[in-house]
């Protein structure tokens, strides 16, 4: 079927208490894994490219990769970009056929990211695209607790940037790290609460692979309903392909290893939609 937008799949998320997976893809093997594998758990699903995987793939390579394989089949696919921080390409992927952007503003003065990200808004709104914004600021792996901490949303900001910025969903800083590859971070199930009450938004969970899986369900429970893997496929790819190599140290054709590698992805997908819920939703 056609792309469909952010908000399309996060309302009956927020309504129904489950999450929608969104996961991070970088060639056309993430692609396929990623939409395959959704297909087989009757899921809807958020392909997303953040502006590195845009730089490695081309925009028009990815945006044509995701319609082709969401046109091929029955559930609901999103086409949203990643940690948008760029303006221009902001501008152009909502020009090209990105159903949802994220403009992350996390990193400047709460003014700033307000207007910045009503400026996308204003400019997505027309074309019928969502927006996602970022309040607080989910670090990468190296911090301290006490600086997780320090970042994380406030629920009253979090109430103004909402009503000030007109977003489709918010991404919150409740406890978890980028890149971590081991799921050990514990969320502020609280807080997450406190947002959610404060803003009516769908909030998204970044930073998910390295969430402990009980902490995960209960902060779906508490409003979460967008969770983003990025590291967690890395990861799986990477092992598929050293495994596969491995086997095979003389192979020439790349196929097989690559081959190796999507089904990795495919089925930390599939566990990953499970957990969230989201199995059978579409
Ligand atoms: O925006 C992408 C996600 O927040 C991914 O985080 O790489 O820690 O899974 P992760
Ligand atoms: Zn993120």
């Amino acid at each position: 079927m056609p792309l469909v937008t952010l908000r399309e799949v996060l309302v009956p998320a927020a309504e129904q208490g489950y999450a929608v997976g969104a996961f991070n893809a970088n060639n056309l093997e993430y692609v396929q894994a990623i939409v395959t594998a959704a297909t087989a758990e009757r899921a809807p699903v958020i392909v997303q490219a953040s502006q590195g995987a845009i730089r490695h793939a081309g925009l028009a390579h990815i945006t044509e990769m995701v319609r082709v394989a969401a046109r091929e089949v029955p559930i609901p696919v999103v086409l949203h970009l990643d940690h948008g921080r760029d303006l221009e390409l902001v501008r152009q992927c909502i020009e090209i056929g990105f159903t949802s952007v994220m403009f992350d503003g996390s990193d400047l003065p709460l003014e700033e990211n307000i207007r910045l990200t009503a400026r996308v808004v204003e400019w997505a709104r027309p074309a019928g695209v969502s927006v996602e914004g970022e309040l607080g600021r989910v670090p990468r792996v190296g911090v301290t607790a006490e600086e997780v901490r320090a970042l994380m949303t406030d629920p009253d900001e979090a109430a103004r940037f909402a009503r000030e910025t007109g977003i489709d969903a918010l991404a919150v800083a409740v406890g978890s790290v980028h890149q971590m590859t081991q799921q050990r971070a514990v969320l502020d199930v609280p807080r997450v609460a406190a947002i959610r009450r404060a803003t009516a938004l769908p909030l998204v969970l970044h930073g998910s692979s390295g969430v402990a899986e009980d902490s995960l369900r209960e902060a779906i429970r508490a409003g979460i309903c967008k969770v983003n893997f990025a590291t967690s496929l890395n990861v799986a790819f990477r092992r598929g392909l050293a495994e596969a190599m491995a086997e095979d140290p003389a192979g020439v054709d790349p196929r097989p290893y690559l081959a190796r590698a999507r089904e990795e992805v495919a089925t930390a997908v599939r566990e990953r939609i499970h957990l969230l819920g989201c199995s059978g939703r579409a």
